[in-house]
Formats: C-alpha cells, sequence, structure tokens
C-alpha cells in the first residue's frame, strides 16, 4: 500500500478512458456495477464523463488509487442533494482492476471517501451491494451494518436476477 497514492479524480481524456476501461473489465468480470455484459468502451466512457460532470458540479467526488501511473481502483462519494438528509451520502461505483485485488485498495478508499464525508459533515454512509458475487464482505470488515436485502433487486452481469443488501455506517 506504500506505493499507492488516493487522489480525487477530475475529468480528463487519459482519466476517462482509464475508469471506462475499468468499468468494462470489471462487468466483464461478473462485478454487479449497474451494467450489462458486455459494455461498450463508449458507453462506459460516456458514463464517467456524466459522474466526472457532476463531481466538478460538486455533486459528487470520484477518488482514484493509482499505483504508479495506473488508475487501479475508484470509489464514489454521492452527498444527499435532499434538504432534509444534509447529514446523509452513499458510497457508489466501487472497483478495483482485476490486477490490483487482494492489496486493500478498496478498504483505503473507504477510508479516505469516510474522511471526506466527515469533512463535508456527513455523518451517515449508505451503500449497495449484490447478494450474489457481491462485496459484502468488505463492507462488513469496515464496520457497515446490515439494513435488509430485497430480493431479485438487478440481473447480474452475465444474467440471472439477485437480491441486493443495503448496508449503513454512522461515522
Ligand atoms: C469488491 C472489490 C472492490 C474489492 O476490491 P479489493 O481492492 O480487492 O478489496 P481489498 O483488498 O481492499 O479488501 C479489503 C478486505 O475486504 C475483503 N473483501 C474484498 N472484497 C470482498 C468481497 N467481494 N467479498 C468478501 N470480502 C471481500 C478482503 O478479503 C479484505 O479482507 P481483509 O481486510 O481481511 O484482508 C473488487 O473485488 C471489485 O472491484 N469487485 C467487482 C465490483 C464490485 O463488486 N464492486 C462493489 C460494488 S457494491
Amino acid at each position: 500500500m506504500a506505493d499507492i497514492e488516493i487522489r480525487p479524480l477530475e475529468d480528463s481524456p487519459a482519466v476517462r478512458r482509464a475508469l471506462a476501461e475499468m468499468l468494462v473489465e470489471v462487468v466483464a468480470n461478473g462485478g454487479s456495477v449497474n451494467f450489462m455484459h458486455p459494455l461498450p468502451l463508449e458507453t462506459a466512457e460516456v458514463a464517467w464523463a456524466d459522474w466526472l460532470a457532476a463531481a466538478a458540479r460538486g455533486e459528487r467526488i470520484v477518488l482514484g488509487a493509482f499505483d504508479g501511473e495506473t488508475l487501479a481502483a475508484t470509489v464514489s462519494l454521492l452527498p444527499a442533494p435532499q434538504p432534509n438528509q444534509p447529514h446523509r451520502a452513499e458510497i457508489g461505483k466501487m472497483m478495483t482492476r482485476v490486477s490490483h485485488r487482494g492489496r486493500g485498495l478498496a478498504r483505503a478508499l473507504l477510508q479516505a471517501a469516510e474522511v471526506l464525508a466527515r469533512g463535508q459533515g456527513r455523518s451517515l454512509l449508505v451503500l449497495d451491494t449484490a447478494v450474489e458475487d457481491g462485496a459484502a464482505g468488505l463492507y462488513e470488515k469496515q464496520g457497515y451494518s446490515l439494513a435488509g436485502i430485497i430480493p431479485d433487486y438487478a440481473y447480474k452481469p452475465h444474467g440471472g436476477l439477485t437480491g441486493s443488501a443495503f448496508y449503513y455506517k454512522r461515522i
């Protein structure tokens, strides 16, 4: 982890392309991140362009974990926009390149997102993850509590329905 740098990402052709390639790879490998396989690279680039534009408007923070020049993992922090939820934020779009899994990048990104959330006065974090092939273990190890499971919530990237598990953490 000593060689990993975490920082907020801003839109540029290189950043957008790196994020898009990561998203395509993650979906191809069965990651449940709202897309079906096969995901065209152009579609992934358009999605990231939207999310990075939202980041430029201050509506989310897209964090990247870099191994040297390589963007190896990402997570997004979405402060709730609702006027009655100024204390809440959502964690989303957590993914690590296959080549860099099992090295603590996702854990480090989650912890960095929590520091940012606290800095914005957000004290309640929520997220959801697929029941099958999801990342419940990652979140539970970081202290997230299971609120409940909704069955048949979404299709897995290669087909077949799976439930979604909804988690929260007070920070
Ligand atoms: C889930 C994902 C982001 C984990 O990334 P990673 O960088 O390999 O995770 P880390 O190395 O930081 O793991 C930290 C800890 O969580 C555990 N963990 C990570 N992913 C896990 C999973 N899918 N299920 C159970 N435990 C998991 C690790 O074993 C590790 O435990 P340890 O602290 O006892 O060593 C990665 O596997 C991925 O991109 N998956 C596909 C996309 C996806 O499912 N994203 C989550 C959407 S909600």
